[in-house]
C-alpha cells in the first residue's frame, strides 16, 4: 500500500545513535523500498555540518555500520539527497518555527498533508524539553498524522517515569508517543510469538506443569566503552532488566493474544508484568545479585576494570552485573522460576532464553542409562547467534542401552540467509513508526509496570550499597553469587554449546 508522505525529524542528528544505528536502518529501508515516495530526514543537532559535510558523515557511519557489504555503490546519491542538516538549538523557540517551516514547505511542494515524526536521539533529560516545545509551538497537534519517539531510558525510576507519562498524557495523546525497546525489533524475538502462537507443538507445554524454570542471560563481552558517564546513572538494572530483559520475560510468558492488534499485544504483555512477584526490599537479597567488573583480560586483550573508565568515580558502586530471580505469579506460571541474568565484561556476547522442560514422570531405563535426566531444553539464541534448539533424549548406538541428549537445531543463515539479509531491529522499528504501528513499542503503562518491578531492588541495593565491588573478573560468567543464587534451587546457568 502506498504509504503516507512523511518528513522525520532527528534531534540528535550528528549524534552515535544516529551515526550507527538510525541512518543504516533508514538506508535499508531505502534500498528495500520501504519508505514513502515522499520522504525528507531532517537531521537536527548542535554541531557544525553543511548538508554535504552531513551527507558525507552519514556515508561513513553507514559503510561501518550497515548489515549490507558494498551497499553504497547502490543509490547512495539518490537517498543522500533525502537528508537535510539543520544546525540549531533545542532549546529555543526559533528551532521550531523553523521546523514548523519545513513542515510546510514540503507539504506545499508535495500538494499534501505530511505525517511529522520527531525521532529523541539525545540525552534522555532533553526530550521532555523537546516534547514541551513541540506543543507550545502546536506541532504534533493531530494524532494520526504526528509522532514522537523515546528512546530509553524512560524516566530514571517509578516517579520520573510517572511523572514525564502523565506531562505527555496532558499534551499528546498516548498512541502519539513511541517507547523504543529496541529488543523487540529483534527478528528472534518477534519469532518467539511465531514459535509460541503459530505451532500447537508448543503451547500445550508451556507452562508449570512441563516447565521446570526459565533462563534469561544478555552476557557482553565489552565493557560500557565511552559510555561511563550514562551508565553511573544507570547500572544494569535500569540499562538492560528493566527494559530489554522484562520484555522477553513478557514475550516468554504472555498469554496467547487474540489478534495482532498492538492494544492486544501489549495488554497481554502488561498482564505479566503485573503478575511478576514484587520483591520487598527485605526479600531483594536472596533474590537478586549485583556484580562490578575488575581489570583483567578478555581473550588476550588487557581490560580496564570499570572504576577505571572514563567518566567513571574511582569508588564506583554502580552495578555492570545484575542477576535477579522473578516469578510470576499466575495459573500458568504458578512456582516456575524464572532466572534473568545481564551483564558487561562477561565471557561472551550472548543472548539467549532456556525453557528446561521437567523430566519424564517415570523411568523405565537404568539409571546409568544417563547422564540426565532432565534432556528436554528449548534454548532461543537471539544474539549474535541466531537459532532455535530442541534437545531430547537418544539412544546411542551400540549393545548397551545409553542414553544421549542431542539437538534438533533450526538455523536462521540456513533457512533464510546470513545476518545481512535479515533487517536490522531499528530497521523494523523505524517502519512500524512511519507506518504507525505501535505494536513492539512501549505503552505508558508498560513502562510504569516494570519500574514498579525493579524499584524495590533499586532501592534495597541503594541502602545496602555493595562491599566486595569489583567483583568479577572480565572474561567470566559474573560473580559467584549468581552462581549461588541458581545452584540453592538446584540448578545451574545454561551457556550456549
Ligand atoms: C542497550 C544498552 O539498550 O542495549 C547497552 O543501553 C547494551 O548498554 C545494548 O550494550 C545491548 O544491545 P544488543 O542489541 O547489542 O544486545
Amino acid at each position: 500500500p502506498k504509504k503516507q508522505p512523511t518528513i522525520l525529524f532527528i534531534f540528535g542528528g550528528s549524534g552515535d545513535l544516529t551515526y550507527r544505528k538510525l541512518m543504516p536502518a533508514l538506508y535499508n529501508l531505502y534500498l528495500d523500498k520501504y519508505l514513502p515516495d515522499q520522504f525528507r530526514i531532517i537531521s537536527i543537532g548542535r554541531s557544525d555540518f553543511s548538508n554535504t559535510t552531513y551527507r558525507n558523515y552519514i556515508k561513513k557511519g553507514i559503510s561501518e555500520h550497515s548489515r549490507r557489504k558494498d551497499c553504497l555503490k547502490i543509490a547512495w546519491k539518490e537517498f543522500s539527497e533525502l537528508m537535510e542538516y539543520y544546525k540549531a538549538d533545542l532549546e529555543s523557540e526559533k528551532t521550531y518555527k523553523s521546523i514548523a517551516g519545513y513542515v510546510k514547505n514540503y507539504e506545499d511542494e508535495w500538494k499534501a498533508k505530511a505525517t511529522e515524526i520527531y525521532y529523541m536521539s539525545i540525552a534522555p533529560q532533553l526530550a521532555p524539553v523537546v516534547a514541551e516545545r513541540l506543543h507550545s509551538a502546536k506541532l504534533m497537534t493531530d494524532p494520526a498524522r504526528s509522532r514522537m519517539v523515546f528512546e530509553k531510558p524512560f524516566g530514571h525510576d517509578l516517579q520520573s517515569a510517572t511523572d514525564l507519562n502523565i506531562r505527555l498524557g496532558q499534551i499528546f495523546k498516548e498512541e502519539q508517543i513511541y517507547r523504543i525497546d529496541h529488543y523487540l525489533g529483534k527478528e528472534t524475538v518477534q519469532n518467539i510469538l511465531a514459535l509460541r502462537f503459530a505451532n500447537a507443538l508448543f503451547e500445550p507445554l508451556w507452562n508449570s506443569h512441563y516447565i521446570d524454570y526459565v533462563q534469561i542471560t544478555a552476557a557482553e563481552n565489552i565493557g560500557v566503552e565511552d559510555r561511563g558517564g550514562y551508565y553511573e546513572q544507570a547500572g544494569a538494572l535500569r540499562d538492560m532488566v528493566q527494559n530489554h530483559m522484562l520484555q522477553l520475560l513478557c514475550m516468554l510468558a504472555m498469554e496467547p493474544p487474540l489478534s495482532f492488534d498492538a492494544n492486544e499485544i501489549r495488554n497481554k504483555k502488561l498482564d505479566v508484568l503485573k503478575a511478576i512477584r514484587i520483591w520487598h526490599k527485605d526479600e531483594v537479597h536472596q533474590n537478586a545479585v549485583r556484580g562490578q567488573y575488575e581489570a583483567g583480560w578478555i581473550e588476550g586483550k588487557q581490560v580496564k576494570g570499570y572504576r577505571q573508565e572514563k567518566n567513571v568515580a574511582p569508588d564506583s558502586k554502580v552495578e555492570t552485573f545484575a542477576a535477579v530471580k522473578f516469578y510470576v505469579d499466575n495459573w500458568r506460571w504458578k512456582d516456575v522460576p524464572f532466572y534473568v541474568r545481564t551483564g558487561k565484561c562477561m565471557h561472551s556476547k550472548s543472548t539467549m532464553v532456556t525453557i528446561q522442560f521437567k523430566p519424564a514422570p517415570q523411568y523405565a531405563f537404568p539409571n546409568e542409562a544417563a547422564e540426565t535426566w532432565r534432556p528436554n531444553r528449548l534454548t532461543v539464541s537471539i544474539s549474535p547467534q541466531m537459532d532455535i534448539r530442541l534437545r531430547f533424549q537418544t539412544k546411542q548406538p551400540g549393545p548397551q542401552m545409553a542414553l544421549q541428549p542431542v539437538d534438533m537445531i533450526f538455523n536462521y543463515s540456513d533457512a533464510y540467509g546470513g545476518e545481512d539479509k535479515q533487517p536490522e531491529a531499528y530497521e523494523t522499528l523505524l517502519e512500524d513508526v512511519i507506518e504507525g504501528n505501535a505494536t513492539l513499542f512501549m505503552r505508558a503503562d508498560q513502562v510504569e509496570a516494570a519500574w514498579e518491578i525493579i524499584q524495590p531492588i533499586l532501592e534495597a541495593w541503594k541502602t545496602r550499597p555493595p562491599v566486595d565491588f569489583p567483583n568479577y573478573a572480565p572474561g567470566s560468567w559474573g560473580p559467584e553469587d549468581a552462581e549461588a543464587l541458581i545452584a540453592k534451587d538446584g540448578y545451574h546457568w545454561i551457556t550456549l554449546p
